[in-house]
């Protein structure tokens, strides 16, 4: 209901300012939270600008804290960030003993957070999330978005990264038209968000099997949507964040702009590695291509598409065109 919204906007604002507070004012804030950013080499204005945070280890700080400020246990159990067990007499927080990354909207409202483990290698999952609200949806959600906005426009492109530490990493050497999806698959209702601002997108997932993965699915997403992309893999598993804390600032914003690739030249180098030498590969390969150039609604650029193809495999137009019909077919 709308009360309820609003109340679950109140008291996402509550529980920033109280995981803000915890970083800063409390000593385990600081020497395990705050630490845990400046060992990442993150700087002080970086962090504000973020509003990054630390949630205490005691079971219940956050849920006790808002409990004694007047919050029901229903809307404290509705906003995700406690959780009261049948069995358990109290509730206990969501978020214990992790750093907070909130998820702001475009407007820059606390929708819900993303927490970090402070360790690796341990059993539980490196990021948790708050699972999904009245006021929290993941697949319509862009991490950084509210932050990055006025440059989003002012560049006239969008880099589209994986992970909150990428976007906050960028921001930190300067680079400040970035968001992320947040380790979820892409999905069209975020490219909307983007495309209010800029039809210009150049993906930056993490250099591994899966940003590989993750970027075929997104470039097929993204062109249905009628947006231009490039796409950059890192070097050496590298993301966003560990490439740009190895490389000065000027080389980093250089890499981005001249490493970049068009879609089909990414595909094609990514496809045709595989492929090596095998013409049935090759040929699956340029299908490949072509699949997604079928995902392109104007005729103009999709020709445009075929033609670069088709230079660059030295295939004629007229196989090219008679490909993209079987591939339009099967997709209707
Ligand atoms: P990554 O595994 O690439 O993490 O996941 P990262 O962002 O590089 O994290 P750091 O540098 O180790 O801190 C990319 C994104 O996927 C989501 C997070 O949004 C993360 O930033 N993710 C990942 C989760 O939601 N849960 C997980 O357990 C792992
Ligand atoms: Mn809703
Ligand atoms: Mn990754
Ligand atoms: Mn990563
Ligand atoms: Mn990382």
């Amino acid at each position: 209901s709308q009360t309820d919204r609003e109340l679950l906007y109140k008291i996402h604002e509550v529980a920033n300012n109280f995981f803000q507070e915890q970083m800063r004012e409390t000593e385990e804030g600081q020497t395990i939270g705050l630490a845990y950013f400046k060992e990442r080499e993150l700087r002080e204005d970086i962090i504000k600008k973020f509003q990054l945070g630390y949630s205490p280890e005691k079971r219940d700080a956050f849920t006790e804290y808002a409990l004694d400020k007047g919050y029901t246990k229903e809307i404290l159990e509705k906003s995700g960030l406690s959780i009261f067990p049948e069995y358990a007499e109290k509730g206990v927080d969501r978020f214990r003993e992790r750093v907070m990354f909130p998820i702001l909207s475009f407007s820059g409202r606390v929708l819900g957070f993303g927490a970090r483990i402070l360790k690796n290698n341990v059993k539980a999952a490196k990021y948790l999330n708050s699972p999904e609200t009245e006021i929290y949806h993941k697949s319509k959600v862009l991490y950084g978005l509210s932050q990055s906005k006025q440059a989003i426009s002012k560049e006239n492109l969008c880099l589209l990264t994986e992970g909150y530490m990428d976007v906050i990493a960028l921001h930190q050497v300067g680079i400040e038209n970035v968001v992320a999806s947040s380790g979820t698959a892409l999905t069209t209702d975020q490219i909307k968000l983007i495309k209010r601002l800029t039809e210009n997108v150049t993906i930056l997932f993490d250099g591994d099997a899966a940003g590989i993965k993750a970027s075929f699915r997104s470039i097929d997403l993204l062109l249905a949507e009628g947006m231009n992309i490039r796409v950059l893999l890192f070097p050496d598993g590298d993301d966003p964040d560990s490439f740009s804390r190895k490389h000065p600032k000027d080389f980093v914003e250089q890499f981005i702009k001249k490493e970049a690739k068009d879609f089909i030249n990414f595909k094609a180098e990514i496809l045709l590695t595989e492929a090596e030498n095998d013409p049935v590969k090759k040929a699956e390969a340029i299908r490949d291509i072509v699949k997604s150039i079928a995902f392109v609604q104007n005729s103009l650029k999709q020709e445009v598409y075929l033609k670069e193809v088709g230079n660059k495999f030295g295939i004629t137009e007229q196989s090219l065109f008679n490909e993209l019909g079987i591939q339009k077919q099967i997709k209707s």
